[in-house]
């Protein structure tokens, strides 16, 4: 019917709206592994007044990923730090503060950061690092979510943008979108689905990150 949603695009998003504007716009730095479409939407966001931020900087650790090109097309300035040239998860930990110091950025986003990340990044942007997972959190963390999701037969799925502990997806809930699942979805036909959610919420868990910076004592 005109004008209603197709039921395959029906999503429940908690908490609805985004938290009041930080009182100066954040300052964002992004990670990446591959498309890079969380971090396009985060640019775009900024950029069209849905969220008071400026993307300043994008560090990818896959060279020729397609968020690279992304980057290059949208005018932000992108970085390599390839992680096979680091001696440790540590040691690239410390490489990106240092770079995301340097830019002075408010909160840290992990878009697709297919990376486990260490204490040292965690401790760095404490309550300032949110990662975006494609499941409803506590269910299906780690790799292959949409996967494993489809594999157990569950009727609704997702996707999570949370605050970033040590423990692998295991942080503080910021927002969830709700997402059917159809009896026929692969991968290919659901990952838009929750792709679609994840441009939706990311934004608003930024905001919501960013508003822990200011209301500190
Ligand atoms: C997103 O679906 C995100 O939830 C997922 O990677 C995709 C990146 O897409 N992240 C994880 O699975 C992390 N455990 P994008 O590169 O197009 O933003």
């Amino acid at each position: 019917m005109e004008g209603s949603p197709s039921p395959r695009s029906v999503a429940l998003v908690v908490p609805h709206g985004p938290p009041s504007p930080s009182p100066r716009p954040l300052r964002l730095g992004v990670l990446a592994s591959g498309q890079g479409s969380n971090f396009e939407a985060l640019v775009q966001a900024s950029r069209h007044g849905a969220l008071h931020a400026e993307v300043v900087g994008l560090v990818v650790n896959t060279p020729h990923c397609k968020a690279l090109a992304r980057a290059e097309r949208l005018n932000v300035g992108a970085t390599v730090m390839d992680h096979r040239r680091y001696t440790s998860r540590e040691a690239l930990d410390h490489a990106l503060v240092d770079h995301f110091r340097a830019l002075q950025v408010d909160v840290l986003i992990m878009a697709g950061w297919m990376r486990i990340v260490s204490p040292v990044l965690c401790q760095a942007y404490d309550q300032r690092l949110v990662n975006i997972h494609p499941s409803l959190l506590p269910a299906f963390r780690g790799l292959n979510a949409m996967e494993r999701a489809l594999a157990a037969g569950v009727c609704i799925t997702g996707c999570t943008a949370h605050l970033v502990v040590p423990e692998v997806d295991a942080g503080p809930i910021l927002i969830q979108a709700a997402v059917p699942t159809y009896p026929d979805d692969t991968v290919a036909t659901l990952a838009p689905r929750i792709h679609a959610q994840e441009h939706r919420i990311l934004p608003v868990a930024v905001a919501m990150a960013g508003r822990h910076l200011f209301e500190r004592p």
